[in-house]
């Protein structure tokens, strides 16, 4: 009964004031810009500024003869007129050069199918795009993905991020229209980030990128070698966050309103009273303020159901999930064990027992958990799309004070495959992944690939070494490990992890016998 007057009294205060003169906490080295097919610099109504294509450095010089600047013939009113008014029409290969420092930046795409004043209507337009050595989008159709959505607005944006390495000093983003038809683009962004943000931050003790497929399996990759797609990013129980009110990156924060599964929305929960505190750990660029005061809880039928979410995603790659928390209930949740819960990705125990104030210490303090799963194709190899499950529910067995869970924010990204894709399918097309192969090299399966299985001591820890099998793939392109501590050698040797290894990603099976196909 306590508890739910406290959670009432919460929906009194659902509003914030935000002010935009806040300075961000990150300001970006690189901050670019574009809105194709425009000749003209122009201010979105967000207050962005955007500078116009036509004649742009960033262009090739025989532009006028392989594309053109144009104007959609009609404007749906979902759809803002900077950047998506103008677009530039790709008929051939071409490429937009940005000059950047080396590091992790976000690479925002945005489009809108529609008929254009050149008679093209853009619905129609298929290609893929890659930038430096990733696929990005493989005979992509923007209209296709915009009218699978249930909520979509007219518009699309993808998000990438794309670590440009140490030589390079640009950012290429290429364009290539598939077979008898053109590519297009309204408007292009580049945002650099903090370096550690999503990547590097990780080590086995303090901070564990878990593995949801082989839970107590150190899965490993090059984290300064993987591009992302941001696909998913949430502040749950809260409003929308528009780019602007960001830490500085301008990403965008979307209520999970769309994306609860199931009759039980529980509770948002809002505090706008307390302040949020940052750690070295979670970095005050991490996520703005707002994302850790508003939350969903599950309030006080919490044992009968699953508090869930479900993400449409395509088969066949790792995802990383980062999750948001913060207690921002002074007056209920203080102290450890009292509010336990466990949680479920994709039906998978990722955490037995999540209790924030334990890993947090208090109220208010920021914390973020990351975890990484990977949707296996369906029987017959062909990439689909499928849906991934996010679920919280109490941990009665620690007999926490409350059965409760929370979860304040989430983002969800794409991993690109061994071969540097992040390519999915369109909507009702399966697609056999080794025919997606990038369009700027074919995969080496020559006699570089090496199969290795070593013991390794690691840790050295209090209670002396723990003893891990490690198991390498290594080419020419591509090392990534598994490392396997002993005791949880029978967790390997049964079920979803020793599928995740034979079915998982094709490539696994490439480097272990390149020459196998
Ligand atoms: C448009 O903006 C860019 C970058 O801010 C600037 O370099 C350029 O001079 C502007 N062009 C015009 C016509 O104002
Ligand atoms: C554009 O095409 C014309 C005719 O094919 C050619 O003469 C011209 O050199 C091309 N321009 C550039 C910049 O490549
Ligand atoms: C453009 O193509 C889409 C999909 O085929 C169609 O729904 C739309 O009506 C077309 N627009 C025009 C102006 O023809
Ligand atoms: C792409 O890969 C090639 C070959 O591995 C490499 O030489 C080149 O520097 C890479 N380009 C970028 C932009 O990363
Ligand atoms: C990854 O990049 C960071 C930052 O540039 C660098 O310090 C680190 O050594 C790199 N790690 C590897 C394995 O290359
Ligand atoms: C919640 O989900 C987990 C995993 O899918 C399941 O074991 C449990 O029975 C579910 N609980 C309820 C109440 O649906
Ligand atoms: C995972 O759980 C959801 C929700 O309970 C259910 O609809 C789905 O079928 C389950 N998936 C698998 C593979 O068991
Ligand atoms: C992403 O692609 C690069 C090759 O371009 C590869 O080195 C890296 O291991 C890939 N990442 C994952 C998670 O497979």
């Amino acid at each position: 009964m306590f508890t739910l007057l406290v959670y009432l009294s919460f929906h009194f205060s659902l509003l914030f004031t935000i002010t935009s003169s806040d300075t961000p906490p990150y300001t970006p080295t690189d901050y670019i810009l574009i809105n194709c097919g425009s000749s003209s610099n122009a201010t979105s109504t967000d207050g962005r500024h955007w500078e116009g294509d036509v004649g742009s450095k960033f262009l090739p010089n025989d532009v006028a003869n392989i594309s053109l600047a144009d104007t959609a013939t009609e404007q749906h009113s979902s759809v803002t007129q900077i950047p998506f008014l103008t677009a530039r029409i790709i008929r051939s290969q071409f490429s937009y050069t940005f000059p950047v420092s080396p590091g992790e930046k976000f690479l925002r795409l945005y489009f809108y199918p529609s008929s254009y004043s050149s008679g093209l209507n853009t619905s129609e337009s298929f290609f893929t795009v890659t930038a430096n050595n990733y696929t990005l989008l493989s005979n992509f159709n923007a209209f296709l993905i915009v009218s699978a959505k249930k909520f979509a607005p007219a518009s699309l944006i993808k998000e990438f991020i794309i670590n440009v390495q140490g030589m390079n000093q640009f950012l290429k983003v290429n364009f290539l229209p598939s077979m008898n038809s053109y590519a297009f683009v309204n408007g292009i962004e580049v945002v650099s980030t903090p370096d550690d943000l999503y990547m590097g931050n990780h080590d086995m003790y303090a901070n564990p990128l878990k593995f949801v497929n082989c839970p107590n399996v150190q899965f490993e990759f090059d984290q300064n070698k993987t591009a992302f797609e941001a696909l998913y990013r949430l502040n749950v129980g809260g409003n929308d966050v528009s780019p602007v009110y960001d830490s500085g990156m301008f990403r965008e924060w979307a209520s999970d309103d769309k994306f609860i599964w199931g009759g039980d929305r529980g509770n948002p929960l809002s505090n706008n009273e307390i302040a949020i505190k940052y750690t070295p750990q979670t970095p005050n660029y991490a996520a703005p303020p707002i994302v850790y005061a508003t939350a969903r809880a599950m309030g006080q039928f919490s044992t009968s159901f699953n508090l869930s979410w479900i993400f449409p995603v395509d088969s066949g790659f790792l995802y990383l999930l980062r999750l948001h928390f913060c207690e921002i209930n002074p007056d209920l949740i203080t102290k450890e064990n009292q509010r336990v819960f466990t949680i479920f990705i994709n039906n998978r125990t990722a955490e037995p027992e999540a209790d924030i104030i334990y890993w947090a210490h208090d109220p208010g303090i920021s914390i973020f958990r990351d975890y990484i799963v990977y949707v296996s194709n369906p029987p017959d190899g062909r990439r689909n799309k499928q849906d991934l499950f996010l679920a919280l529910h109490p941990n009665l067995d620690v007999k926490p004070k409350y059965a409760d869970a929370i979860l304040n924010g989430l983002e969800l990204f794409k991993l690109n495959s061994s071969e540097g894709n992040l390519a999915g399918t369109n909507p009702g097309i399966a697609v056999d992944p080794n025919s997606l192969v990038s369009n700027t090299k074919s995969p080496n399966k020559g006699s570089s690939g090496k199969f290795r299985v070593s013991i390794a001591i690691v840790g050295g820890v209090a209670g002396g070494a723990a003893m891990a099998l490690t198991i390498g793939f290594r080419t020419r392109l591509l090392s990534r490990r598994v490392i396997l501590q002993f005791p949880a050698m029978h967790t390997w040797m049964s079920g979803t992890c020793i599928e995740f290894l034979i079915n998982g990603p094709t490539t696994l099976l490439n480097y272990m016998f390149p020459n196998h196909g």
